[in-house]
């Protein structure tokens, strides 16, 4: 992926984060740059701190030292408007948490329309633009209970996209999902990736990372053990804890 679109300024700028919850250190000494248009994609063992270094970069949780900088602005600045950054920093769960009782279209347009007040009419034909890009035109009316997993999963994403945000922030959103399902959500991802969305992906799907990443991280009891290019990482990683990971889950 890394050679099909030139990619940008620094879109995310993490330095010298730590964030511990009490006295337990999460994370130590993270430091990580995505560039307009780049995949990140952080793998690792579970409880290495992934999650919790995507809503520090989204501002869901303060970190305790260091810097996060999104698009030049300071995260963790006490200034910094809130509703600017959710805007900015698209994020998407294992849980989808759509609204039951809206369509798939009221899904979408909830935010614009209630947080960023934007004109209905032009809210809705971006939306159903949206659900067009992730396959759903025709689920536009359907209620979520109504829906597959991925099909939940992309109106998620859709509604993420609404917002019309620098990045994009995956975590781990096709754990939940069966086999079959999983797949049309990783080609979304893929799809919006290789449109030039700036994307950092929390996932488990070591082939789908190897292919649609630009950079690859490690983590591992909260640090950064190593990161490089998928043929790095994947195909001659360094370090034994890397190794080790991969022995497992390849
Ligand atoms: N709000 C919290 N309070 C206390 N500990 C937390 C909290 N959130 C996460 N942790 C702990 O931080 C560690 C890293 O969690 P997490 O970021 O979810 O890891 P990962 O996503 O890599 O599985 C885990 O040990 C987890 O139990
Ligand atoms: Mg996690």
């Amino acid at each position: 992926m890394a050679s099909r679109h030139q990619l940008g300024e620094p879109v995310v700028v993490v330095e010298g984060v730590e964030k511990s919850f009490g006295s337990f250190s999460v994370l130590r000494d993270v430091s990580l740059t995505v560039r307009r248009g780049e995949t990140v994609c952080i793998i690792g063992p579970s409880g290495s701190g992934k999650s919790t270094l995507l809503r520090c970069i989204n501002g869901l949780v303060p970190i305790s030292k260091g810097s996060i900088k999104l698009a030049g602005r300071e995260v963790n600045d006490a200034k910094l408007d809130k509703l600017a950054l959710r805007r900015d920093v698209g994020i998407v769960f294992q849980q989808y948490n759509l609204f039951p009782h809206k369509t798939a279209l009221q899904n979408v347009m909830m935010a614009p329309i209630h947080v960023l007040k934007q004109d209905k009419a032009e809210v809705e034909e971006r939306a159903r633009k949206l659900l067009a890009k992730v396959g759903l035109s025709q689920k536009l009316a359907t209620y979520p209970g109504e829906l597959s997993g991925g099909q939940q999963q992309r109106v998620a994403i859709a509604r993420s996209l609404a917002m019309n945000p620098k990045v994009m922030l995956f975590d781990e959103v096709t754990a939940a999902l069966d086999p079959e399902t999983k797949k049309e959500v990783l080609v979304t991802i893929q799809d919006l990736a290789a449109e030039g969305m700036t994307c950092i992906l929390v996932t488990h799907e070591m082939g789908f990372a190897r292919e649609v990443a630009d950079h690859v991280y490690f983590t591992d009891g909260g640090v950064i053990v190593e990161h490089g290019s998928p043929a790095e990482v994947f195909g001659n990683p360094r370090e034994e804890r890397t190794k080790g990971f991969l022995d497992k889950v390849l």
